[in-house]
């Protein structure tokens, strides 16, 4: 299906730890095109780390900075774009990316469990959701949002005992299947 030309070539969601961001990484390098990562966009524009937009300016802001973080990167990044993990829950966010499945484009959900997750999370301060008991936090955020990255994929992809660079190589495959 043909795909606006300013669209991204893939669209990566999941839970923190899935391994969005190497592996948008891993997969531009693969497809040619550049990696775009919304947290990174935020932290640029605010001048600041998301730990810290949370404690100054509260979620509901960095929320707001992520709504038009990911409509300005949908509308214009044509090459591969790692959302935050609870991006999707924004409802114009699942729309935006409803839209741009229904023209053709990819959005991979990067499936992962507990387990394989939480090494890579790391379980340090820089996630604010995390903080107190990680595992548990991340297990409730994960149960509340599965249904909506499923909601919102066209693709769905298990990170776990997998590598990144597997990860892109079969992401890639699908997209030129
Ligand atoms: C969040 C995930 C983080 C970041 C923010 C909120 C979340 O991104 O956007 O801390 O709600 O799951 P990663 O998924 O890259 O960790």
């Amino acid at each position: 299906a043909p795909r606006a030309p300013r669209a991204p070539r893939a669209v990566l969601v999941g839970p923190p730890g899935s391994g969005k961001s190497t592996v948008a990484r891993l997969l531009a390098r693969e497809l040619g095109v550049a990696p775009r990562d919304t947290d990174v966009d935020i932290e640029r524009s605010a001048g600041k780390p998301i730990s810290e937009i949370f404690v100054d300016d509260g979620e509901p802001h960095f929320r707001d900075l992520e709504r038009d973080a990911v409509t300005s990167a949908l509308a214009s990044h044509a090459g591969v774009l790692a959302l935050g993990g609870g991006a999707v829950l924004d409802p114009h966010t699942e729309a935006a990316l409803a839209a741009y499945a229904a023209a053709g484009g990819a959005v991979v959900f990067l499936d992962v469990s507990l387990a394989h997750a939480a090494p890579r999370v790391g379980f340090n301060q820089a996630r604010p959701l995390l903080l107190g008991n990680p595992r548990s936090q991340w297990q409730a955020l994960m149960e509340r949002r599965r249904p909506v990255y499923r909601r919102v994929a066209t693709l769905v992809v298990s990170t776990d005992a997998r590598s990144p660079a597997q990860v892109a190589h079969e992401i890639a495959a699908a997209l030129r299947a």
